[in-house]
């Protein structure tokens, strides 16, 4: 039988790419950034995850805005990496596993979730830039699991509301768990936290709200809930939606999880960056 053995969060921010690339791990400014992630890599190598469902928003190179699905599960044999204006390199196509996928799909719509089942997709940053950070060299790392890409819209409104994402991680849970092969599933929900890109609060950072999300997500998601999508925009900006994807992963994770390790720095570009390892009770 499959198991969850945990989930990881991190934001997806593209700069974190180009600082990859040039090695900057060590700079002032990204390694309070950087020190977040060798104690779970420790964890990951210790566990050695077979496959990672990386559960993140498609930013405009998957999808765009004439077809914006609301939630879309990677079928593939394989996902492309393409430039997407941003200077990081592009990497070499992630391994998928599309009997999990159509194994997750299934039981989702049988669920009554409405999925768009993607045979061909390309990832983007959100994607990419966490499988880098969790797994140095990705995808050319020979410990790095394969992988299910999930995305949800956070970029058209109307976005989920964050009940739907952390009910979408509950019915995931149970696909995942019914999967009838051995295999160590890890989680990830990419992107957030607060951040604002666009328009007259561009560089918008809110840390309380910050650090009460990832408080919350630990022992109370449900709680997280009542925050309607406008309060969501509101409090963790016009991007801080993303905050959706930790929801979805949080849902996957069931009732009791174990905080084994938590990082929080600002800014890191324009993002409130956070990083967390949340260990499945056994
Ligand atoms: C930034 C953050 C994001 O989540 C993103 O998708 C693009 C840019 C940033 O902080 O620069
Ligand atoms: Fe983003």
């Amino acid at each position: 039988m499959a198991t969850i053995i945990g989930g990881l969060t991190s934001s997806h921010i593209p700069a974190v790419g180009n600082a990859i690339h040039n090695k900057l791990f060590d700079d002032p400014y990204w390694k309070p950034f950087f020190d977040g992630y060798p104690p779970i890599r420790e964890w990951l190598d210790h566990h050695k995850p077979d496959v990672a469902i990386n559960i993140y928003n498609d930013h405009g190179l998957g999808f765009f805005l004439d077809r914006m699905p609301t939630f879309a599960i990677g079928a593939a044999a394989e996902y492309r990496n393409e430039d997407e204006g941003w200077g990081i390199p592009k990497l070499d196509p992630f391994p998928g596993d599309p009997e999990l996928s159509w194994h997750i799909i299934e039981s989702m719509v049988a669920d009554e979730f409405d999925i768009t089942s993607c045979q061909e997709l390309a990832v983007d940053h959100g994607f990419t830039v966490p499988m880098q950070l969790f797994w140095p060299g990705a995808p050319n790392n020979p410990d790095m699991p394969r992988t299910v890409p999930i995305s949800a819209n956070t970029v058209q409104h109307p976005i989920p509301t964050l009940k739907r994402a952390l009910d979408f991680g509950k019915a995931l849970r149970k696909a995942l768990l019914s999967y009838p092969k051995d295999v160590k599933i890890v989680v990830m929900g990419t992107g957030g936290l607060s951040h604002q890109l666009d328009g007259q609060r561009a560089g918008f950072i809110n840390k309380s709200f910050d650090q009460m999300c990832m408080e919350k997500i630990v022992t109370a998601p449900e709680e997280l809930t009542h925050i309607s999508r406008r309060e969501l925009v509101e409090k963790a900006g016009a991007q801080g939606t993303e905050f959706l994807m930790w929801m979805m992963m949080r849902g996957a994770l069931g009732d009791t999880v174990v905080p084994l390790e938590k990082n929080y720095h600002i800014p890191i570009s324009n993002t409130g960056a956070g990083t967390m390892l949340l260990e499945c009770a056994a």
